[in-house]
């Protein structure tokens, strides 16, 4: 299903300095399908009413929702933030509506799961050196078209913090993504610059930024990542990234997934946490 491959040393040389990799035609087209469709079942059975969860970056929204805070071992649905109209209903069809699904369709979806732990992906991630493997989060980002939001300037060591830093993100493009349609944009090397904040749970409820280096991104130096359907862009867990809006006609599925060694300590302040009953797993 997909194709079998060691990272060479000159690859690695190149995730050390950029702080990331992109490695294209590493799923099929038919995985890239099977994956699609099951997302797009996954939707279908969802029933949104109740749901008024607006997925933004923005701070205050999400530190306000608890939905959001207990996705960490669950199945959940978010929604772009211009889907609504001012009434609170839905603009468009929900299918047009979803930004996301997260947290942990790698452990609850048979098909997610599945495709998580291929002995591919498991290669992979031992040769960027996790040697203890934990699948800690999976998400899967529709980018709908006109209305795809934009994901600010960060990196994912701020939301999935570990002691030493041991990160890894798997970015799977399950269709092309171009400038166009909101690819992925990185600061190739930003990942020297340290961590800036942490999203933690606050005393007393909800969430908080614990800044630690208040420096602007130098955006400059942003450099935008266009890559095939099939093509899996890894990401140091410090390096910065974004993308913008999408306002082409265009969607721009991806899956992601991230790994942290269980060597590492998991503080339980940060914000995605499991349950007793549904602790992380390896491949
Ligand atoms: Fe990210």
């Amino acid at each position: 299903m997909l194709l079998r491959m060691n990272l060479s040393a000159a690859q690695l040389a190149s995730y050390d300095r950029d702080g990331f990799l992109v490695l294209e035609d590493f799923v099929d087209a038919e995985a890239c399908a099977g994956l699609r469709e099951r997302a797009a079942e996954l939707v279908r059975d969802f029933d949104p009413e109740g749901v008024v969860s607006i997925f933004s970056t923005h701070e205050q929204t999400r530190t306000s929702d608890d939905y959001f805070l207990e996705s960490g071992d669950k199945i959940h649905f978010f929604f772009e933030e211009n889907a609504f109209h001012p009434d609170g209903t839905l603009r468009q069809s929900k299918e047009r509506s979803i930004n996301k699904i997260g947290h942990a369709l790698h452990d609850l979806d048979p098909a997610f799961d599945k495709f998580s732990r291929t002995p591919e992906i498991k290669q992979l991630v031992s040769d960027l050196g996790i040697e203890e493997p934990l699948l800690l989060q999976s998400m899967y980002i529709f980018k709908q078209p006109r209305i795809g939001g934009e994901v600010t300037c960060h990196h994912d060591a701020t939301f999935l913090y570990t002691e030493p830093l041991r990160l890894v993100g798997l970015w799977f493009a399950l269709e092309d993504a171009t400038v166009d349609n909101g690819c992925l944009w990185a600061i190739p090397g930003g990942h020297r610059l340290g961590l800036k904040s942490r999203f933690m749970r606050a005393e007393g409820g909800g969430t908080r930024f614990k800044v630690i280096d208040d420096t602007p991104w130098p955006e400059e130096k942003v450099q935008p990542l266009e890559v095939k359907k099939g093509t899996v862009i890894v990401l140091h867990g410090l390096l910065p990234h974004l993308s913008r809006e999408n306002r082409s006609p265009k969607s721009r599925q991806a899956y992601t997934l991230h790994v942290i060694d269980a060597s590492s300590n998991y503080p339980s302040e940060n914000w995605l946490q499991r349950s007793l009953e549904m602790p992380l797993r390896g491949f």
